[in-house]
């Protein structure tokens, strides 16, 4: 006969365990291991093995996905919600979530689809004050409840194309002790509302609260377990917001999504080089990047500011960048290109809250902390792009020509970039074999001529 095994999990990162341990050995937090039964006897005696189905042999009209009516949103779906997936949106408190769930189930329902909203964080009524801000969402059906049976009969029976479940965090089991929000109820929500959606057909987006780290509340296998996991980021205080998606089963994961945040709601931001390109000309320690986010070349502003400092380790401090790519960078600047920066405190800052996490960035940070170190602004209505190698050589960057498009677009008269890009339309290249080679081309020559004399 099968044993009911126990096994204890750990309420914080869902690391299991076979005997129960004062400290977690997956995140060492103390006493967050929960005891679980696993497997009812009757459950797996009456098991019988089932028979497997060639994949060729299975019948797979490729789903229509479900615009959003949000184009940017749209973009980072990879198109659209696939029917019947599973998406989990965070995000921090107030970084604009539920708004931009509830224009896209607006615009969903307006396109004749069945759309519902379940909320357990907000009454109808203060739901129906933003939806008539907003404006657009009067045929949205809105439930709110947070008991998990409810709901998920819910959906059973009223088959909705989409729904939005603000927020999975709120939804509790009546059969699990205990409280809402804690692991063992989120992962039952999951999975319940997983098999809910595939058996139904019911798209279904989950709205998740992120910790103070950033990373989604709950356990991990929440990530598991959906089909595409969104982050919503953004400084609260500015009014730029980042979608981006950090799984995807259905399309890239690069892709970024760039929105305002206004009275009406917040609006996509189709040119965000526009918005996040421009330097002011003749200002020390600007470069302006022509990084690539998925299958858009994008315009950022890089800053940097070199300080001198007595502390025997100088900081290192990078906003929108990679800390270790920042480093590397500061590292082959000195090596490699005569830029002294043993003894300045370094600082990298990416406009607009973006960040970049594309090697073709590199070029654009070093020339950015290259201006800072000697003072001497970059050429004006100039861009870079290319990776740095340990070498101090430079690597070509992918996709060249979608991005010198976007620079022409932009009015880039002049790029930087590694020996083999050739130039297109409006955009003069200057290639460059080496980082030292680049920095010459970048900084202008004239300032330079000055801060030497
Ligand atoms: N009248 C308004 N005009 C402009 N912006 C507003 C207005 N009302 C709300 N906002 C913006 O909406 C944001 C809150 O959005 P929303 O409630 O969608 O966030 P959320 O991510 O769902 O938050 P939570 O995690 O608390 O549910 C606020 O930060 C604010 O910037
Ligand atoms: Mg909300």
């Amino acid at each position: 006969m099968a044993k009911v095994t126990v096994q204890f999990t750990c309420a914080d990162c869902g690391t299991t365990s076979g005997r129960w341990l004062g400290k977690c050995p997956g995140c060492g937090a103390f006493g967050t291991l929960v005891e679980e039964l696993h497997g009812s006897a009757a459950e797996l005696a009456s098991a019988r093995p089932a028979q497997p189905v060639p994949i060729g042999e299975v019948s797979a009209d490729e789903a229509e996905r479900i615009s959003t009516g949000v184009s940017e949103l749209d973009r980072v779906l990879g198109g659209g919600i696939v029917p019947a997936s599973l998406v989990l949106v965070g995000g921090e408190p107030g970084v604009g979530k539920s708004t931009l769930l509830l224009t896209a189930l607006g615009a969903i329902a307006r396109s004749g689809r069945r759309a519902l909203l379940v909320t357990g964080e907000e009454s109808a009524a203060q739901v129906s004050l933003r939806a008539a801000r907003l404006g657009g969402a009067e045929a949205v059906e809105i439930l709110a409840e947070t008991d998990l049976d409810v709901v998920c009969a819910t959906l059973e029976s009223l088959q909705p194309e989409v729904c939005v479940i603000d927020s999975v965090q709120t939804l509790h089991a009546s059969a699990l002790g205990s409280a809402p929000g804690s692991v063992a109820q989120v992962r039952e929500a999951a999975g319940r509302l997983l098999r809910v959606a595939k058996e139904s057909g019911v798209a279904t987006v989950l709205v998740g609260h992120v910790t103070k780290d950033g990373a989604v509340a709950g356990p991990r296998v929440l990530e598991h377990l959906v089909d595409c996991v969104l982050q919503f980021e953004g400084d609260r205080y500015h009014e730029h917001r980042i979608l981006r998606a950090t799984k995807n089963r259905f399309g890239s994961t690069n892709e970024l999504g760039v929105f305002e945040m206004t009275a009406a709601g917040l609006v996509g931001v189709p040119d965000p080089s526009e918005l996040f390109g421009t330097t002011h000309p003749g200002e020390v320690g600007a470069a302006v990047a022509c990084a690539l986010e998925g299958t858009r070349p994008i315009l950022l502003e890089v800053q940097a500011l070199v300080a001198p400092t007595d502390l025997a380790m100088p900081r290192r401090v990078g906003t929108g960048v990679d800390p270790k790519r920042m480093a590397m960078i500061v590292a082959v600047l000195g090596r490699h290109a005569g830029v002294a920066l043993a003894s300045a405190d370094v600082f990298v800052n990416v406009a607009g809250g973006v960040r970049i996490e594309e090697p073709g960035a590199d070029l654009a940070v070093a020339l950015a902390i290259a201006s800072a170190a000697r003072g001497t602004p970059v050429r004006e209505g100039l861009a870079a792009f290319g990776e740095i190698g340990l070498t101090g050589r430079l690597r070509q960057a992918s996709q060249a020509e979608r991005r010198l498009e976007e620079c022409a677009k932009l009015g880039i008269a002049l790029v930087v970039a590694p020996e083999g890009t050739t130039g297109r339309g409006s955009v003069r290249v200057t290639p460059a074999e080496s980082l030292r080679v680049a920095i010459k081309a970048g900084l202008d020559p004239e300032s330079a001529a000055e801060a030497a004399a």
